[in-house]
């Protein structure tokens, strides 16, 4: 009896912080997740724009502005620790911490570069979208695994 209540008590102890730690990657996770979502919706639509569909010219300084803002969000996305089991980021963000940096500062360049060209110059904005969507590329081939 004595060490059923010992450990019942431990339980209770430990059992929700296990449950509070759990929600928090589920928490970072989803929001991670919708901010990398973001970050496409705003790269489609300039492709959309390069390609000739329908878009409004007047947005596409505010899509890149969005792109440059997410980036700036990227660091804080991915604390060390355990992952959600749904996740698709690899053990490498975190052992090759200064690489991941590294990925996000590149990917932050070609935003910069792409910020620019002048949104009337198809052919320069067509080469600077491009290489944007391959420096999101070059991180999720050495980072995201899928
Ligand atoms: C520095 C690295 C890095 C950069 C730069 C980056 N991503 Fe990601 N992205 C990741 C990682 C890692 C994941 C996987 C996250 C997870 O599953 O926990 C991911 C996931 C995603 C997802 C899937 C989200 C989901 O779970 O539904 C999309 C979409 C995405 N990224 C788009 C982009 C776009 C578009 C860009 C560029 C504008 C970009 N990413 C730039 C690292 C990066």
């Amino acid at each position: 009896m004595k060490t059923i209540g010992i450990f019942s008590i431990i339980l209770i102890i430990i059992f929700p912080s296990i449950t509070i730690s759990d929600e928090g990657e589920k928490k970072i996770y989803h929001y991670r997740s919708n901010l990398m979502e973001a970050s496409a919706t705003h790269l489609k639509a300039l492709q959309g724009y390069v390609k000739g569909e329908l878009a409004i010219q007047k947005h596409i300084p505010a899509h890149v502005d969005a792109l440059l803002m997410l980036n700036g969000m990227y660091q804080d996305l991915f604390p060390a620790g355990k992952q959600h089991p749904e996740s698709e980021a690899m053990a490498s963000i975190w052992s090759n911490p200064k690489d991941f940096t590294n990925a996000i500062q590149y990917n932050r360049h070609k935003i910069m570069a792409l910020k620019q060209v002048d949104p009337g110059d198809i052919k320069n904005m067509k080469r600077a979208v491009n290489e944007v969507r391959m420096s999101c590329g070059d991180c999720h081939y050495y980072f995201r695994d899928r």
